[in-house]
C-alpha cells in the first residue's frame, strides 16, 4: 500500500453547518449510507423517487430499470417520455425567466454578458427553428465544431429540443479528427462559428471545417456563428450565416417529446485503438445522472453560481457546464479563455467578480497554477466559495492541499470526482457534509454504483479492505453510455465481456483501510495528458504517416504539470540523416489529430523492445521513461537484450 493510504479522513468542513450558507443535502455519513444502501439494494424505488422530483416528463414511466450487463441491453424508464430542452430551459424560464441561466465570460476579461433563462429559451427555439428547416428530423446527426461561447450550449440544447443526435467535437481537434468523427456519425449538418478567441490567439474555426468537409459527403449544411467578424471562406450554397437564419424565425418551436432511451448525443473519446469511438447518451438516465449528480456533488442550491472550467468538447462541460447545470435552474458559467490569460489570476477574478460558489476545474490547472505562485491568489476575494472540484486525472496530494488551503481557504469542501466520458457523471466522488474527504482519494461511490476491485488475472473480486486490483461496477446506473455509434460489439468487448456482469473501467484502483477508493491510473494503451484522454495508437498511426517512419510506439511519461505526457519511439526507414524530423513529426501529430495531441519528447532509436514475435513490448519503454529502468521484471520474452543500454542512454539524454 502507499504512504496515502495512512492519511487520515478530515472532518466534515465545518463551513458547511455554519449557518451562513444552505445546510447540505446530505447531512451525514449516516444519512449517506442509507441512501446509498437503499440506492444499491432497490435501486427501482430510490431511482424511481429520484427521477420523479428531477425530471419532469411528459409521458411518466412505469418501467425504471430493464436489462444485464451480460446482455448488453441496459434501458432506465424505457417508457417514459421527456424533453431535455424543456427539463433545461422551459420549467425555469416560466416559473422565473429572468432568472441568469449562463454567464458569459469572453477571452478578453469583462466582455462577455449574462444570458437569461427567458433569452435561452428564445435562442434554443430560433435555432431548433432552423435547424428543422434544414429538413432535420429526430434522430438526425448534427456535429457541433465551436468555440466556448453560450452559442455552443444553444446549439446542442437546439438538437435536444427537436430529438436530433448531438456530436460536439473539441474545436482544438485537426480537420483530420473532425473528419473523422463527422463521418462516423454521419453528421447531416455542423454548427460552427467564424473563428475562435483563445488567450488572445485567433483560430481558424470555419476554415478548418471547410478542410474538413471535403471528405464529408453526408454534410449539406454549415451553420456558422459569427463570432469575430473577421473575413472567413464561405460557401452560400452550403453555408448559412447564424444570426440571418435564426432573425427569419419565430422565438418559439414546441420541444419535441422522445423517448427516455432515444439517444441524445454522441461524443466520440479515444480506446486503446486507433479509431475513436462515439459513445452514445441517452436522454433520460443520463439527464438524471447529471442532475443529482451537480445536485449532490456540488451541493447546488438555488442562487448558486456554479463555474466548471471544461469545454463543451469534453463530457465534463456536456454534464457540468450544460445539461447538470440547466436541469436544476442554475446558473453556470461559460468560460471562452484560459487560466492564464492575461495573467494567472484569470480563474480567481472570475470567481471575485461572478461570486462563484461551485468552482471545479482540472489538477493540470490547479498544478501549472500553484506553480505560477500564491500572489495570483492572494489579490483575489474568494469568500464566496463553498466547494471546489477536480476531474479528469489522479491529484496529488500536494496539489490537492495547496487548493484547500489556497482557494478553499480551510473552509471548502474539495471534492475529487472520479468517472468517464462512458459513465456520463460522477461513479466515485465526496458527497460534501457527509463524506470526510482524503487529499488524493476519490473516496466512496455516488448512489446506485456498487463499486468493486477485481483481480485483474483472474476476475475475481477482491471482498473487505486494503486491496488493490483493476476498478469495476457490479450494478447498472441510469447515466451510463448505451453503446459506441455503429459497434455494439466493441462496446461489448470494451467495457462488459472483459469481466462478465460487470462494467470495467480500465482504471487500476485500491480500496484502503477505511473502504475509500484510490483511482491509480489506466491500465490499457490510454494515456491521460492534462485530463484529456489520447489513444497511443491513434499518436502511432499519425506518426507512421511520415515517410521516413518504419515504426513507432508511444507511451506515457510521468509529467509534473500535466500528469503524463506523450512519449513518442520511432525507428526510421532508412539511414539517412534528416536534422529536421523530430520538428516534422510532432507537426504531423499536430495536423493529424490536434495540438493535444503534441508529443513532448520524441525519440528516434535504432530498435524497439519486441518479443520472438514481434510486437512490441511497450511496459518496458513506460519503465524507462518513467525512470525506472531497474525494475523491467521478467525479460524473457524481450527477443534481443542488447539493445535495452542503448534505449536506456538515449532515454536518459532525451527527457
Ligand atoms: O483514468 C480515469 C481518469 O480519466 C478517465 C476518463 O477520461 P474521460 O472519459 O476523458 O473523462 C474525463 C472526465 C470525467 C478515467 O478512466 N479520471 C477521471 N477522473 C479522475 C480520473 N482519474 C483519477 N481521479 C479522477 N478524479
Amino acid at each position: 500500500m502507499s504512504t496515502e493510504q495512512s492519511i487520515s479522513a478530515l472532518p466534515p468542513n465545518h463551513r458547511l453547518f455554519d449557518g451562513s450558507v444552505p445546510k447540505p443535502w446530505v447531512e451525514s455519513l449516516e444519512q449517506y449510507q442509507e441512501l446509498y444502501k437503499e440506492s444499491i439494494e432497490q435501486p427501482e424505488t430510490f431511482f424511481s423517487r429520484m427521477a420523479l422530483k428531477h425530471i419532469s416528463w411528459s409521458r411518466p414511466f412505469t418501467r425504471v430499470k430493464q436489462g444485464s450487463f451480460e446482455a448488453g441491453d441496459v434501458a432506465w424508464f424505457a417508457d417514459g417520455e421527456l424533453n431535455i430542452t424543456y427539463n433545461c430551459v422551459d420549467r425555469w424560464a416560466y416559473a422565473d425567466p429572468d432568472r441568469i441561466a449562463f454567464i458569459y465570460e469572453a477571452d478578453e476579461p469583462g466582455q462577455g454578458d449574462k444570458w437569461t433563462y427567458r433569452r435561452l429559451l428564445q435562442e434554443v427555439c430560433r435555432v431548433s427553428n432552423v435547424l428543422a428547416s434544414f429538413g432535420l428530423r429526430k434522430g438526425d446527426t448534427v456535429a457541433i465544431y465551436m468555440p466556448m461561447i453560450p452559442e455552443a450550449a444553444v446549439a446542442m440544447l437546439a438538437c435536444a429540443r427537436l430529438g436530433l443526435v448531438h456530436t460536439v467535437v473539441f474545436a482544438g481537434f485537426s480537420a483530420h479528427s473532425l473528419a473523422e468523427r463527422v463521418q462516423d456519425a454521419a453528421s447531416r449538418v455542423i454548427i460552427t462559428a467564424d473563428e475562435g478567441l483563445r488567450g488572445g490567439r485567433v483560430i481558424r474555426t470555419k476554415a478548418i471545417v471547410d478542410e474538413a468537409l471535403a471528405t464529408c459527403p453526408t454534410v449539406e449544411r454549415v451553420l456558422v456563428f459569427r463570432r469575430t467578424g473577421n473575413e472567413i471562406p464561405f460557401n452560400p450554397s452550403r453555408d448559412v450565416w447564424w444570426h440571418e437564419a435564426t432573425a427569419k424565425h419565430r422565438p418559439y418551436c414546441p420541444p419535441v417529446p422522445v423517448s427516455a432511451e432515444d439517444p441524445l448525443f454522441l461524443l466520440y473519446t479515444s480506446g486503446s485503438t486507433g479509431k475513436p469511438k462515439g459513445v452514445l447518451h441517452t436522454s433520460g438516465g443520463y439527464l438524471l445522472g447529471a442532475s443529482m449528480t451537480v445536485k449532490y456533488t456540488f451541493d447546488v442550491h438555488d442562487g448558486d453560481i456554479f463555474c466548471c472550467t471544461a469545454d463543451i468538447g469534453w463530457i465534463t462541460g456536456h454534464t457540468y457546464v450544460v445539461y447538470g447545470p440547466l436541469s436544476l435552474g442554475s446558473t453556470s458559467v461559460i468560460f471562452e479563455s484560459i487560466p492564464t490569460y492575461p495573467n494567472p489570476s484569470r480563474y480567481w477574478k472570475l470567481v471575485e467578480d461572478y461570486k462563484i460558489t461551485q468552482f471545479y476545474t482540472a489538477p493540470t490547472a490547479i498544478r501549472a497554477l500553484r506553480r505560477q505562485g500564491d500572489s495570483w491568489v492572494d489579490s483575489c476575494d474568494l469568500s464566496s466559495l463553498r466547494i471546489i472540484g477536480s476531474v479528469g486525472e489522479p491529484i496529488n496530494p500536494e496539489a490537492w492541499n495547496w487548493y484547500y488551503k489556497k482557494i478553499g481557504r480551510e473552509h471548502c469542501v474539495v471534492v475529487d470526482t472520479y468517472w468517464q466520458t462512458e459513465t456520463g457523471s460522477h461513479v466515485i466522488t465526496p458527497i460534501p457534509g457527509a463524506i470526510p474527504t482524503k487529499p488524493g482519494s476519490a473516496t466512496l461511490p455516488f448512489f446506485g454504483i456498487d463499486a468493486v476491485i477485481l483481480d485483474p488475472v483472474t476476475g475475481e473480486e477482491l471482498k473487505g479492505n486494503d486491496v488493490s486490483g483493476v476498478l469495476a461496477i457490479r450494478s447498472l446506473w441510469p447515466s451510463m453510455a448505451r453503446t459506441i455509434a455503429g459497434d455494439h460489439k466493441r462496446f461489448l468487448d470494451t467495457y462488459l465481456r472483459p469481466y462478465p456482469g460487470y462494467y470495467f473501467a480500465g482504471d487500476g484502483a485500491s480500496r484502503d483501510k477505511d473502504g475509500y477508493y484510490w483511482i491509480r491510473g489506466r491500465v490499457d494503451d490510454v494515456i491521460n495528458v492534462s485530463g484529456h484522454r489520447m489513444s497511443t495508437a491513434e499518436v502511432e498511426s499519425a506518426l507512421i504517416l511520415h515517410p521516413q517512419v518504419a515504426e513507432s510506439a508511444v507511451v506515457g511519461a510521468p509529467d509534473e504539470i500535466t500528469g503524463q505526457a506523450i512519449c513518442a519511439f520511432v525507428t526510421l526507414k532508412d539511414e539517412v540523416v534528416n536534422d529536421n524530423i523530430n520538428a516534422e513529426l510532432v507537426a504531423l501529430v499536430r495536423k493529424e489529430i490536434g495540438p493535444i495531441a503534441t508529443p513532448k519528447h520524441l525519440i528516434v532509436v535504432n530498435e524497439l523492445p519486441k518479443t520472438r514475435s514481434g510486437k512490441i513490448i511497450r511496459r518496458i519503454l513506460r519503465k524507462v521513461v518513467a525512470g525506472e529502468a531497474d525494475q523491467l521484471g521478467d525479460l524473457s520474452t524481450l527477443s534481443d537484450p542488447t539493445i535495452l543500454d542503448i534505449l536506456i542512454k538515449k532515454v536518459e539524454v532525451s527527457i
